[in-house]
C-alpha cells in the first residue's frame, strides 16, 4: 500500500498549472456514447477517468488515450455494443451510473449496476430514476441492477426535481438530448461542469437553453457526429491550491491554466477569510496571508460554496483567528477528515451537521488515514503546514482525482514523496 510522506512547514514558491476537470470529463465521457467520433482535450490523467474509459471499452466503444497530450479519442463503431454497466466498474466509480441516460436514449435499454453507498454518504440515485421514468422509461431494480427500457424511445416532458442533484441533472440531460419533442428540466444543478456538458451536447446537435435552474432541451435530428471538445479546468483543484498558497506561499504563487470567468461564486469565501488574490486572464495570483479571519459558512449547490472544498477549507480555518463554523449540507457523512485533523492538533468539534473550528492552532505531523478524495487532500494540506513529518495512508483516494499532485507541489519546493 502506497503512502505519502510530507515534511511540513516548507514555504512554497513557483507556479502551479491546473488540470482539466474530472467532474466535467466524466459526464462528457458518458455523453460520448451518443457520438460517432469524439476527441476530448485537457482530460486529467486520474484513476476515475481511466475507470470510465474502461467502462466505455466494456460497452464496446474504441478508446485511445494520448497521455502526453491529455487527449482521449473515442469511436463508436456501432457493432457489438453492450448496454450493460457491470458492478465491478460502477462500484469503484459512482459516475459510471451516468451511462444509463446515454445508453437508454440511444439503444432503448440499459442494465446498469446500482452504485451503492460510499464513504461520504448513502448517495442514492432515486432522482436519476425519477427523471428517466418521467421521460417514459420502464425501470425495475433486480439483483443490484437498474433495468431500464424504452422500446419506442423516450418522450420529452416537464421534470421538476424535488431537490438539486448534479448527477441526476446530467443523466436527465443525456437522456432528454435524444427524446422526442421538448423536455423542460426544473430545479437543476447549474455547476460549471453541467454547462460544459451542455456545450458538448450542443456540438452533438441538441438545442439546449438554460435560464436560472431551468434547462430546456429540444429534439434535433442527429446525423453523423464527429466532434472535438476541450474540457474546462478543475475548479476544485484550483481551490485546493489557492488554499495551499494562502497558507504557505513564500511571497505569492501564480496558479494558471484557468478561466476566472467560469467560476462565479455567490460569495467570495476566501477573500472574506482574508486571502488576497489578483485575477488575470488565465491565471490567479495568491498572496500568503498570516492573519486569517474566522468565517461561518454552509456548503451548497453551485453557486454556493462547494462541498468538494469543505475539507480543504477546514484546514485553512485551523489557522484563522476565532471559532469558524462550517455546516455540511450536501452529504451526511463528509467530516471523516476531522478525527485525523484532530490527531494532528486541530481543535474541531462537530455538533449535528456543523463543525466548529477553533484557531489558530499549531499542527504537528502524525500518521493519518485518508478516507475519500477530498478528505485525503485536506490531510496533504495539513501535512504541508504541520511541524515535523506526516505520513498519509490509503492515498489511492488521491489518485482518483488529483493529477500529478506530488509533482505540482514538489515543483513549488514542497517536501513530499510517495513510498
Ligand atoms: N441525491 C439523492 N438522490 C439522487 C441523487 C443525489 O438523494 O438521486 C443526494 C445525494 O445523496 C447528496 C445530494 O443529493 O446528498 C447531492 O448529490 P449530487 O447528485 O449532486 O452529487 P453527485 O452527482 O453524486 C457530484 C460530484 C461530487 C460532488 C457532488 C456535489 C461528480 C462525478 N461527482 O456528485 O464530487 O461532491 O456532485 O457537488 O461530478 C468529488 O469530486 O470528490 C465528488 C464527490
Amino acid at each position: 500500500m502506497q503512502k505519502l510522506i510530507i515534511k511540513g512547514k516548507k514555504e512554497l514558491t513557483g507556479k502551479i498549472s491546473i488540470s482539466g476537470s474530472k467532474n466535467s470529463t466524466l459526464p462528457i465521457l458518458a455523453a460520448s456514447i451518443l457520438a460517432d467520433q469524439v476527441r476530448l482535450k485537457n482530460i486529467p490523467l486520474v484513476k476515475d477517468i481511466f475507470t470510465m474509459v474502461e467502462l466505455l471499452n466494456y460497452i464496446g466503444l474504441k478508446t485511445k488515450i494520448i497521455k502526453k497530450k491529455n487527449i482521449i479519442e473515442i469511436k463508436n463503431k456501432k457493432k457489438n455494443i453492450s448496454t450493460l454497466a457491470p458492478y465491478k466498474l460502477v462500484k469503484t466509480m459512482r459516475a459510471g451510473v451516468l451511462v444509463l441516460g446515454s445508453l437508454l436514449t440511444k439503444y432503448g435499454k440499459a442494465k446498469v449496476s446500482l452504485p451503492g453507498g460510499c464513504a461520504i454518504g448513502s448517495r442514492p440515485v432515486d432522482l436519476h430514476l425519477y427523471a428517466l421514468k418521467k421521460l417514459g422509461a420502464k425501470i425495475k431494480i433486480k439483483d443490484g441492477y437498474i433495468l431500464a427500457e424504452a422500446k419506442n424511445g423516450l418522450k420529452g416532458t416537464i421534470i421538476n426535481f424535488p431537490s438539486i442533484s448534479v448527477g441526476a441533472t446530467e443523466n436527465a440531460l443525456l437522456a432528454a438530448s435524444r427524446a422526442r419533442g421538448k423536455t423542460i428540466l426544473k430545479n437543476c444543478a447549474v455547476e460549471p461542469e453541467i454547462k460544459d456538458l451542455i456545450i458538448f451536447l450542443k456540438k452533438l446537435g441538441s438545442s439546449i437553453y438554460m435560464k436560472g435552474r431551468t434547462i430546456t432541451i429540444l429534439q434535433n435530428k442527429i446525423n453523423n457526429t464527429k466532434i472535438t471538445h476541450e474540457v474546462i479546468f478543475d475548479r476544485i483543484e484550483l481551490g485546493t491550491y489557492m488554499i495551499a498558497s494562502a497558507l504557505l506561499a513564500k511571497n505569492k504563487i501564480e496558479i494558471d491554466k484557468i478561466n476566472p470567468k467560469i467560476n462565479k461564486r455567490k460569495k467570495d469565501v476566501l477573500r472574506k477569510i482574508g486571502i488576497q488574490k489578483k485575477k488575470k486572464k488565465s491565471s490567479i495570483i495568491i498572496k500568503r496571508n498570516k492573519k486569517l479571519k474566522k468565517i461561518t459558512i454552509s456548503t451548497e449547490p453551485y453557486p454556493g460554496f462547494p462541498t468538494d472544498l469543505q475539507a480543504q477549507l477546514m484546514v485553512l480555518l485551523t489557522q484563522a483567528y476565532g471559532v469558524s463554523k462550517i455546516r455540511e449540507d450536501i452529504f451526511e457523512n463528509r467530516f471523516m477528515h476531522v478525527p485525523e485533523l484532530k490527531r494532528m492538533g486541530a481543535q474541531i468539534e462537530i455538533k449535528n451537521k456543523t463543525a466548529f473550528i477553533n484557531g489558530p492552532t499549531k499542527l504537528t505531523g502524525a500518521e493519518v488515514m485518508a478516507t475519500d478524495l477530498r478528505a485525503s487532500v485536506s490531510l496533504v494540506l495539513a501535512g504541508l503546514i504541520a511541524e515535523n513529518r506526516t505520513i498519509i495512508n490509503r492515498i489511492y483516494h488521491l489518485d482518483r482525482g488529483y493529477e500529478f499532485l506530488e509533482r505540482k507541489l514538489k515543483n513549488c519546493k514542497a517536501e513530499i514523496k510517495r513510498i
